[in-house]
């Protein structure tokens, strides 16, 4: 991939209406379920991603037909759960975690072998979270010493069990309860700590019958998907830097239509109205049975809080950018009990400390969080590190540095938010390519 650098200067005031992408976790599953399905299912607001169309990608690659009519539209032809038809060559997740670990259970209960890889990050990734448990089921999924790639055997009769998660992971829940879907009796998954709950939504809403809770969710083998239209909200994980830039820029004010407003991805709207952010939802409503509402977001001065840990998985993607935001608090933030941070896209505390010690943050990195006081920033050069999110929380960095922000490495960026930059130029972000 080429080396693609950015760089982020203050800007005046941020003002407008940012439409962002669809969510990445819905169209993930969106386009899985539909291949799966019996009948034709029609998605819209598919997220146009690297991660999102390198599944659909597997899956044509496994014989589904998949039309796009316009760009965020699909049209999927389902195959029925026993459709799929294997292939020799190896099925690419890209960058994408989610691709890859919801597949490993989707493919564990198929009669053919896959072999599923990844970039150089996803390559980096911990798989046995997932290869263990559906080992119990009975699927037999060979790992690199727990890394990808990830060889799935396939004609392994697969049963169900009860499984209580380790570490909270919406990923881990979904790849068992897809394999689930092929098991012999009933496959449970219990949660200490809720994660999203899409696909237990989308099984429900391609009726399959599923009982679910938050910390639990419960199904039985030998049923059919049958096709349903699936409307994809814009992701509350993208819009959260627009939060934090319209909390941060003085005299900002941003309008953010139509986000996805699930509770269990919405912790970062509750730690920004913790530190005094001034944001609004209005029009809530259903569509495509998740919330969404309007999200207006209204310059404030933010000051330190001690996170609550309760509200970590709920806003797992977002530390990045909370960590933005707590530079420009008053005061000192604490977030402990996020460790899973290190084994994202990146290890994020360890990226984002660096970056942010380089342009004059005042940061201090813990094995589980990190303790940020908030304070001026320099500006200078970091290193994204390939990772997406961090790529854009430099870039709301750059709001207020006193000089530029140089960020390496943010081709990425086009995994979850292709446009990001014309977005945030849009409502005044000073944001453009360098070298
Ligand atoms: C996701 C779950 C989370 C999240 C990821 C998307 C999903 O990962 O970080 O971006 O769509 O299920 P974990 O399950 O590893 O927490």
């Amino acid at each position: 991939m080429t080396r693609l650098d950015w760089l982020s200067q203050p800007a005046r005031a941020l003002h407008g209406s940012v439409r962002v992408p669809g969510d990445k976790s819905v169209s993930h599953r969106s386009m899985m379920l539909s291949a799966l399905a019996e009948g034709r299912s029609h998605i819209r607001g598919f997220l146009e991603g690297e991660d999102t169309r390198a599944t659909a990608a597997v899956l044509q690659k496994l014989g589904v037909r998949i039309e796009t009519p316009s760009a965020g539209e699909r049209v999927v032809d389902g195959v029925g759960l026993h459709g799929l038809r294997g292939t020799a060559e190896a099925l690419d997740c890209g960058n994408a975690g989610t691709g890859m670990r919801l597949l490993a259970g989707l493919l564990a209960g198929q009669a053919f072998d896959s072999t599923l890889i990844g970039d150089e990050s996803l390559s980096r990734r911990p798989m046995r979270r997932v290869t263990e448990p559906l080992a119990a089921m009975g699927a037999r999924i060979d790992t690199q010493d727990g890394l990808p790639p990830l060889r799935v055997h396939g004609g392994q009769p697969l049963k169900g069990i009860r499984y209580t998660l380790p570490v909270a992971s919406a990923q881990v829940k979904s790849a068992l309860l897809l394999a689930g879907l092929y098991a012999q009796g009933e496959t449970e998954v219990i949660e200490p700590h809720p994660t999203r709950d899409y696909t237990e939504r989308m099984l429900a809403a391609f009726g399959w019958p599923i009982e679910f809770e938050p910390g639990r969710a419960r199904l039985s083998g030998g049923h059919r998907l049958r096709a349903t239209d699936v409307d994809v909200p814009a992701d509350f994980s993208s819009a959260a830097f627009f939060l934090v830039a319209g909390s941060i820029v003085p005299g900002a004010e941003l309008r953010l239509p139509a986000v996805g407003l699930n509770p269990r991805r919405t912790g970062l709207l509750q730690a920004l109205r913790l530190m005094g952010a001034d944001i609004t939802v209005e029009h809530e409503r259903e569509s495509g049975g998740e919330p969404v509402g309007d999200l207006i977001v209204r310059h404030a001065q933010l000051h330190g809080v001690e996170l609550p840990e309760a509200l970590v998985p709920d806003m797992i993607d977002e530390f990045p950018a909370l960590f933005i935001a707590a530079t420009a608090a008053k005061g000192r933030t604490v977030v402990r009990g996020a460790a899973e941070l290190r084994v994202k896209e990146s290890d994020r505390i360890a990226t984002m400390a660096a970056g942010m010690k380089a342009i004059g943050a005042n940061i201090e990195e813990t094995p589980d969080g990190a303790i940020i006081d908030g304070g001026a920033l320099r500006g200078g050069e970091v290193d994204s590190h390939g990772d997406h999110r961090i790529a854009m929380s430099f870039a709301v960095a750059g709001l207020m540095a006193q000089g530029p922000i140089r960020i390496a490495d943010c081709a990425n960026v086009a995994t979850s938010f292709p446009g990001f930059m014309e977005l945030a130029n849009g409502c005044g972000f000073e944001l453009r390519t360098d070298g």
